[in-house]
């Protein structure tokens, strides 16, 4: 059945007697649902057609804002002011040294304590003849988690009749800083079970290998022959137990695959997952230089949604982003913001069933 984009927007819940928490319903003509929470940006459900016509959620989810609050493995947020870690929550940007939130272990982590996924962003939401959207904005201070600079974000949302969901982010800052932001969606194309039967492909034919910390040791590892190549579509559970150092030090994957032709910064096929038993569908494109796979390994079943609990490698993420850490490595791609200058980063879902 063909109808017009909608949007609705509703209150999901409070932080405080003065902070309110609202959420944003985005629907397409195809039928397609996204809904987006203020607290986060995050993306709390996605709601796709499988290939027997039957529509269910594709993301992991809480049950509740509290949930969220409390207990979130950043399912389906936005990540900021840096996405991954930073090693020792330490880096040195024109001559000063910076010193970050730490929150895991000696490192941080996904923008610290605090990071975007936990601010409440305004949001705005927008619908035309081919699309439903909305646009989520956020004023983090100077030294907000110990980043320089009064950065200015925006992250826009855009649901398109194409079965797209279009993301694009940009920020703004007074003072030279480093901006890496990605979006943590968990998927589970089958929505139930694990995800080791899904097949994924990821256009990379390197990973910056990581330490004991998961922090990069500034070595890329060719994926060749080893259980990290993705370059054709291999179960995700094909070789996820192998006995290799770096899927030992991940507890699984957890690395960042280096995309092929980087330095072009137009919208590239990063990744296709396929899900043999739904027959879902979904590419990722990005103009990002890199993609951040992690399989659910510490995902251990002790948060739920109602009924529903999350158990071990119950969902992926495929996060488009810089490298990890990139401050300290001086070879990788600059994260650098100077004022006058705009970051901007676009990531695409785009959802179909074969
Ligand atoms: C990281 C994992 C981390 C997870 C937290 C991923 O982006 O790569 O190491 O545990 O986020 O949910």
């Amino acid at each position: 059945m063909i109808s017009k984009p909608s949007i609705n927007m509703k209150p999901y819940g409070a932080l405080d007697r003065h902070t309110l928490i609202n959420m944003v319903s985005l629907k397409n003509s195809v039928g397609t649902e996204v809904d987006i929470i203020s607290y986060g940006g995050i993306i709390t459900r996605i709601s796709t057609i499988d290939k027997n016509g039957k529509f269910s959620n594709i993301v992991l989810a809480m049950e509740s804002l509290q949930s969220y609050i409390e207990h979130n493995p950043y399912f389906g947020a936005i990540i900021g002011r840096y996405g991954n870690r930073i090693a020792n929550g330490e880096f040195m940007l024109e001559g000063k040294r910076y010193v970050l939130a730490k929150n895991d272990g000696n490192n941080h982590l996904h923008g610290g304590v605090q990071g975007f996924d936990k601010k409440v962003w305004k949001m705005t939401p927008f619908v035309t003849d081919k699309s439903a959207g909305v646009t989520l904005s956020l004023d983090s201070p100077d030294n907000d988690q110990g980043y320089p600079g009064n950065l200015h974000s925006e992250v826009t949302y855009t649901l398109t009749n194409n079965n797209e969901l279009n993301m694009y982010f940009t920020a703004v800052t007074d003072k030279t800083t480093v901006v890496n932001f990605t979006q943590h969606s968990y998927f589970n194309l089958s929505s139930k079970g694990d995800i080791l039967a899904h097949k994924l492909k990821i256009n990379a034919s390197s990973i910056t290998s990581v330490d004991r910390e998961l922090i990069p040791t500034g070595e890329f590892m060719s994926v060749k022959n080893t259980p990290f190549n993705f370059v054709d579509f291999k179960p995700i559970g094909k070789d996820i137990n192998e006995n290799f150092e770096q899927l030992v030090i991940g507890s699984g994957y957890d690395h960042n695959f280096v995309l092929k032709y980087h330095a072009d910064d137009e919208l590239k096929e990063a990744a296709i997952v396929h899900d043999p038993l739904t027959g879902r569908v979904l590419t990722i494109y990005t103009d990002a230089p890199a993609i951040q796979f992690y399989s659910g390994n510490f995902l251990d079943g002790g948060t739920s949604n109602h009924d529903h609990s999350h158990g071990y490698r119950s969902g992926f993420c495929l996060e488009p982003q810089y490298y990890p850490d990139s401050p300290n490595h001086s070879t990788f791609p600059s994260v650098t913001l100077m004022p006058g200058e705009q970051y901007s980063m676009q990531i695409v879902y785009k959802f179909s069933v074969k």
